[in-house]
């Protein structure tokens, strides 16, 4: 059975997706291909990339932003302060946001959300401000809702996210160490209510070592599916 109505989502390893809606438009999330070592090797994106959104300013998230903008002129969506650095290093099209609002962009509504998670950029002998850290909740035409969490530990406000925008799918961090593990994943999946969870932001590291075994194991007799994609992975 499809997951989605003509959409598609591509895990590319760590928290980098890429996805494009049946009326055409493609959003890559937290530009890591060329030094993602779980990238599948020279990932190229089919055609064009409309958007491409950050979730934080860390180098396992933004690494590959500035070659991203060589080659597919997108806009890069993120908060203030990092697209404010993203512009000073000569990227041209920037909507910076900030928690709580939304960008609308033809048939995708995004909105960013709260995350529990540090934000900096390593500079040339200093390390750059970049706001906090977010997530994204992305409201599809004809789609159900997604929500990307980026880096995140558990927080109860999650339940939140439920309320207001009642996402299907989540994108969620099991890696521990960095993020929150399997089993506070397990309750994260609970408190935004979604119904399918694809893992991510494990196995990239050695410290990263949550596995979705375990996050499967964590949610058993909740009616919550975990989708386990492999790098390159496709879900339609
Ligand atoms: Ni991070
Ligand atoms: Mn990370």
């Amino acid at each position: 059975m499809p997951h989605f109505h003509g959409m598609t989502l591509q895990w590319l390893g760590h928290a980098t997706f890429f996805l494009e809606t049946a009326q055409g438009t493609s959003i890559l999330i937290d530009p890591w291909i060329e030094s993602n070592p779980s990238c599948p090797k020279g990932w190229k994106a089919p055609g064009k990339i409309d958007l491409v959104l950050c979730t934080h300013g860390h180098g396992d998230h933004i690494g590959d932003a500035l070659s991203m903008d060589q080659r597919y002129h997108p806009t890069f969506v993120g908060i203030y302060e990092l697209t404010g650095w993203l512009a000073s290093q000569g990227v041209k099209k920037t909507v910076g946001m900030n928690l709580g609002g939304s960008y609308r962009f033809h048939d995708v509504n995004i909105c960013m959300v709260e995350a529990k998670h540090s934000s900096s950029i390593e500079g040339k002998g200093a390390v750059i401000y970049a706001g906090v850290a977010a997530g994204y909740v992305l409201q599809i035409e004809g789609e159900p809702v997604l929500y990307h969490s980026g880096d995140t530990a558990l927080f109860s406000d999650m339940k939140l996210l439920r309320e207001l925008y009642a996402p299907e799918v989540a994108c969620l961090p099991i890696g521990d160490h960095f993020t929150m593990g399997p089993r506070a994943a397990a309750l994260a999946a609970e408190y935004v209510g979604a119904r399918e969870v694809i893992p991510m932001h494990y196995g990239t590291f050695p410290q990263l070592t949550g596995r979705p075994e375990e996050l499967r194991h964590h949610l058993q007799g909740k009616e919550i599916e975990v989708v386990d994609l492999q790098p390159g992975g496709i879900l339609r």
